[in-house]
């Protein structure tokens, strides 16, 4: 590690072996690799008190599926405090605020967050009283496992910490960054199968190249998502 750390990232949940491609390869790998991120994945298995390892049981009042109980999630979450104090304790459920850029810049710039992943029917609702500070969802659908959701937080964020992307594959241009769709991208040969590349962008002039973007990214955003220029003004 050669970097200072700017990020620690702390995941709890039920399956960890979902998470292991996401925080051992690509960006996110080299990330911590450089010493700028660091991630610890927890198994909720590991902080169960009997033998068999429950952490789950059927909830009160009846009804289908499984809980997750407070005690491995408790015993977890304040061993990992008692350690070092953490900026958030991210629960990621489909009832909790529906994830978007701007809120994962702003994840990207604190320095130790936990992120709790559900599963079976989420976790006892005293953990969410007591230790969450925040919720999110990936999105308006229900996934067997927060574990999914956990790993594309943790994705989109990490790629925002400052020195994770080089400046060839910055972030600043991205969707969202400016209110706006990404304009196309193309790359060699300029012509495949009749299919060719633009004129525009053969043309070496960078000032019409840069107009040319902007206005494709402006089209695209209004054909698609009219709801990102009224929120922004994106003009
Ligand atoms: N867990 C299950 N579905 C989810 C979703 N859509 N977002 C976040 N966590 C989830």
């Amino acid at each position: 590690m050669s970097e200072t750390v700017r990020l620690r990232i702390d995941i709890v949940c039920a399956v960890p072996k979902t998470l292991d491609s996401v925080v051992t390869t690509s960006i996110v790998g080299r990330a911590r690799e450089k010493g700028l991120v660091d991630i610890h994945v927890h198994n909720l298995h590991d902080y169960a008190t009997d033998r068999f390892r429950h952490i789950d049981d059927t909830p009160y009042g009846g009804g289908a599926g499984m809980i997750l109980e407070c005690e491995p999630i408790f015993s977890c979450i304040e061993g990992l405090q008692a350690q070092r104090t953490y900026d958030d304790v991210i629960y990621l459920t489909p009832d909790g605020e529906r994830l978007a850029n701007a809120r994962c810049v702003e994840l990207s710039m604190r320095r130790n967050i936990i992120l709790l992943a559900g599963h079976y029917k989420g976790v006892d609702q005293r953990v969410r009283d007591v230790l969450v500070t925040r919720e999110l969802s990936i999105g308006d659908y229900v996934l067997t496992g927060g574990e999914l959701a956990a790993a594309v937080l943790t994705d989109a964020i990490v790629r925002l910490v400052p020195g994770v992307l080089g400046d060839a594959e910055s972030a600043l241009d991205d969707s969202f960054m400016n209110g706006l769709l990404d304009a196309p991208h193309y790359t060699k040969p300029a012509d495949f199968r009749g299919h060719r590349v633009p004129d525009i962008l053969l043309s070496g002039n960078h000032a019409r190249i840069r107009q040319w973007r902007h206005d494709q990214a402006l089209t695209k955003t209004r054909e698609r998502r009219p709801d990102l220029l009224s929120e922004n003004d994106g003009q």
